[in-house]
């Protein structure tokens, strides 16, 4: 194209102007020229769609259309790509990139709940019309981690994933090692600096990082979004005491998302684990995600970084805007989504690995022989016991670790454990996880 035809610019209408749809116009007025540079064309951001037309939002709207309803934002056909940032795996987040398909727009959304629902889906309707969806933002935020496993690490076969997935989990968690106060409190403080929302549920019980798991096992496997089998697990169990005891067996406590491909399937879950503190996830603290895939070529990888926040985020949208600009475009998930290969779950219960299990005992003969009875009935075996101070007729915590087992053996002593009268708490149990 010669200098004096410049590209039409890219048109793009965003739906949602909260933390992350405000930052990606900032971002893309901050950044004109660059992304000019790199798309070889202009974004314009040419209608916008909100709850309320009046918030002041740091940014200038006054040469973009305003739309109430963000379907009708998806359907005007003065646009070519529609940016969804409301989030929710239903209701307007579904209709506007419903809308935006069936009008043959491309997608760009930040939205992990709406992928690990209805991805495969809506990667099939996209791909049938030739477009793209796009969703760097929608795991780990900053980190370009879909774009790594897809595009960086395309020549390889990923057989495994450990995430830390949820920045307000990991920011709680290192607050309850590094101060010592509990989870309860831990949470309030992190609801008043803005790290939790007023409701936390789907932080801290592990259901945003299971959406992001699942949504990568998709890309690094290749096969359907397949959320409905994560095992999840949330924080909210985890003890101000349990810190100590993973420092004193060489662990830190993380939530991690794990994804696994092996030939009995594919396994996914989400829960509390302890890593050796020289693993290099154990040491990514505070709000930092991250994420580590073993590539049978490239080996492993580990990326870090930012997993939320306005400026993170909206550098992930960015890009994906930058790609569709510049004619780029791979498959929603890697492979073709209607190539998509289905795979088996594999069930909670064939996990293979050693556990961490503290318990709160009646200090008395043969307490001990109990629990070494029901671990031993189930071929369980025990790695280490501790026993801190002894205080004869109270209560008293007495952990321990197993070497490797099944986690349905490790349910049956569990089980058998709680039962006994000397056990007044549920027991707690933590994976250990090597890799
Ligand atoms: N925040 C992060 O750091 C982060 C990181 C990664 C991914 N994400 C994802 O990005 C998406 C947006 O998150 P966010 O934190 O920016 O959320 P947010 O601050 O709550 O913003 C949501 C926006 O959606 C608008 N909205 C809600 N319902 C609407 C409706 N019915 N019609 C039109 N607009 C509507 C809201 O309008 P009003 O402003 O008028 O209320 C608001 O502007 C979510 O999918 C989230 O999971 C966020």
């Amino acid at each position: 194209m010669s200098k004096d035809h410049k590209a039409a610019p890219l048109k793009i209408a965003v739906a949602g102007l909260g933390t992350v749809g405000a930052g990606v116009l900032k971002l893309l007025d901050t950044q004109a020229d660059l992304i000019e540079q790199r798309c070889g064309r202009r974004i314009e951001v040419v209608a916008v769609s909100a709850r309320s037309k009046g918030k002041d939002r740091g940014v200038d709207l006054s040469a973009m259309r305003w739309y109430d309803d963000p379907a009708a934002l998806a359907a005007d056909p003065d646009v070519d790509l529609v940016v969804e940032l409301i989030g929710g795996s239903e209701g307007p987040a579904r209709d506007t990139v419903a809308t935006a398909i069936e009008t043959g727009k491309h997608v760009v959304t930040a939205n992990k709940a709406l992928l690990a629902v209805h991805g495969t889906e809506i990667a099939l309707k996209a791909e049938a019309k030739g477009l793209t969806v796009a969703f760097e933002a929608a795991v780990a935020g900053g980190i370009p981690i879909i774009k790594g496993l897809r595009e960086g690490l395309a020549g390889n076969r990923v057989s495994e994933i450990h995430g830390i997935l949820n920045g307000t989990c990991n920011y709680i968690l290192t607050e309850m090692r590094t101060t010592g106060r509990d989870f309860a409190d831990v949470l309030a403080d992190a609801q008043a600096l803005g790290y939790a929302e007023a409701d936390p549920t789907f932080d801290v019980d592990g259901i945003d990082a299971a959406h992001k798991l699942a949504v990568l096992a998709s890309v690094a496997f290749g096969t359907p979004v397949d959320f409905a089998s994560v095992h999840i697990e949330g924080i909210r169990q985890v003890g101000a005491v349990d810190f100590d005891y993973a420092d004193q067996l060489g662990f830190r406590i993380k939530l991690l998302g794990i994804a696994r491909r092996t030939d009995a399937g594919v396994e996914q879950r989400v829960h509390p684990c302890m890593v050796p503190k020289t693993a290099p996830i154990a040491a990514v603290d505070g709000v930092f995600n991250a994420v580590v895939a073993q590539a049978d070529f490239a080996d492993r990888v580990l990326f870090v970084g930012r997993g939320a926040g306005a400026g993170p985020t909206a550098s992930a949208v960015v890009a994906d805007l930058i790609d569709i600009a510049r004619g780029r475009s791979t498959p929603t998930f890697g492979v073709p989504a209607d190539q998509l290969g289905a795979a088996t779950p594999s069930p909670m219960e064939t996990r293979r690995g050693s556990y961490y299990v503290r318990l709160m005992v009646v200090d008395r003969p043969g307490v001990i022989a109990d629990i070494a009875a029901a671990m031993r009935d189930q071929n369980v075996s025990m790695e280490q016991f501790l026993q801190r101070g002894r205080s004869p007729g109270e209560a008293v915590p007495v952990v321990l670790t197993t070497h490797d087992t099944d986690e349905a053996a490790m349910q049956k002593a569990l089980a058998t454990i709680a039962a006994q009268d000397s056990v007044v708490e549920p027991p707690r149990m933590i994976r250990i996880e090597q890799f």
